[in-house]
């Protein structure tokens, strides 16, 4: 753990060298996102909490993660939904103890945001706009006061390291615009996109063990072998997961775990049908199979527009095998 870097209002007392370095290795355990990653890095190290604002699989959790190991601290993680009311937050007290010794604060049992500030990690709230707002106001006081009264039990004060970090989907039908003023006004705010396709390759590679060394740097890429089956696989996976993205009738389209799962059941398939060569005449169809169910269920479809997951997955598939052959053969 850090000593400056993790402090409020850090900076001060540390050699800029000893920054930039911890900044390197939190780089290496991410690919890409180089520019997120100093963001969200300078945000925390600076005291400050943060807002991720971005779609599903889009390395926010990654990010986190490499920060906080970096630091040594935990993360603890909880989904804002219509249930966080503030005593799940906060903790509670357990009711057959109380029974028997009345309240006190050894029978408190601490919520994740006790947890996170008396241990100086990151409380990671997913999905924040969908908590109720009274959930949100304990959290508003607890981000100002960096410490919380908790009823029969007394004042909690947060570790220097504690931060609270969420998340939002900006596709989120709840809307983004739930967030009360107050919030949006204490929280910094990081708008991070889908990778673009080179970065998701490496993701896929690394994550689905294919065409890359499996002990390489998540940072390093190998340099995969296009003539392969495992390349020709990923390249497909990532173009095909992109391409529900900016279909027509797609709502929401898959992340990169669509890609990372489809490239896994696609080397699966292979397998037992016996497929070894990527100009193997069987390969599309296996590769349809392998969409079918990494994809289907990760794609929303319009409302308005009369189809369906495995309809737009045909459409897509068509369009890379049939109508432009050249840019799904191998090599
Ligand atoms: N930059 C990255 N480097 C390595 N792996 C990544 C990266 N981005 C995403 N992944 C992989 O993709 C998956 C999803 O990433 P992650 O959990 O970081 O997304 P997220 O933004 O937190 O998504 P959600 O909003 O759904 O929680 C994980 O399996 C992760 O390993
Ligand atoms: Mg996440």
């Amino acid at each position: 753990m850090p000593g400056a870097g993790a402090s409020a209002g850090a900076g001060a007392g540390r050699e800029a060298g000893e920054a930039a370095l911890a900044g390197e290795r939190i780089r290496s355990r991410v690919i890409g996102r180089e520019r997120e990653v100093e963001l969200a890095l300078a945000a925390v190290s600076a005291g400050r909490d943060l807002l991720l604002e971005g779609p599903p699989g889009t390395s926010k959790t990654t990010i986190l993660k490499a920060i906080t190991q970096e630091w040594g601290i935990p993360m603890f993680f909880i989904e804002g939904n219509a249930d966080l009311t503030p005593a799940k937050l906060v903790g509670h007290h357990n009711p057959a103890q109380v029974l028997r010794e009345d309240y006190s604060a050894e029978n408190f049992v601490p919520g994740p945001l006790v947890d996170a500030m008396q241990q100086g990690g990151f409380l990671y709230i997913e999905e924040l706009n969908r908590a109720p707002e009274d959930t949100m106001n304990t959290l508003l006081m607890a981000m100002g006061d960096r410490a919380i009264s908790v009823p029969r039990v007394g004042r909690i004060e947060a570790l220097p390291t504690f931060r609270v970090v969420a998340s939002m989907n900006p596709y989120d039908n709840i809307g983004t615009a739930r967030l009360s003023q107050s919030i949006h006004d204490r929280l910094n705010r990081i708008v991070i996109g889908y990778q673009d396709a080179e970065a998701e390759a490496r993701i896929v590679r690394l994550r689905a063990g294919l065409g890359a060394d499996p002990g390489a740097e998540p940072g390093a890429d190998p340099g995969a072998d296009p003539a392969t089956l495992g390349e020709r696989i990923v390249g497909d996976a990532v173009a095909t997961t992109r391409a529900t993205r900016t279909h027509p009738d797609v709502r929401q389209g898959s992340s990169v775990r669509g890609a990372i799962d489809t490239a896994m059941i696609a080397e699966r398939l292979a397998e037992l049908r016996g497929i070894d060569a990527p100009g193997d005449e069987r390969y599309p169809e296996l590769f349809y199979d392998a969409m079918t169910v990494g994809l289907s269920g990760r794609i929303h479809v319009d409302e308005a527009v009369e189809t369906t997951p495995e309809r737009v997955l045909r459409e897509i598939w068509e369009d890379r095998f049939i109508l432009q052959p050249s840019a799904a053969a191998p090599g």
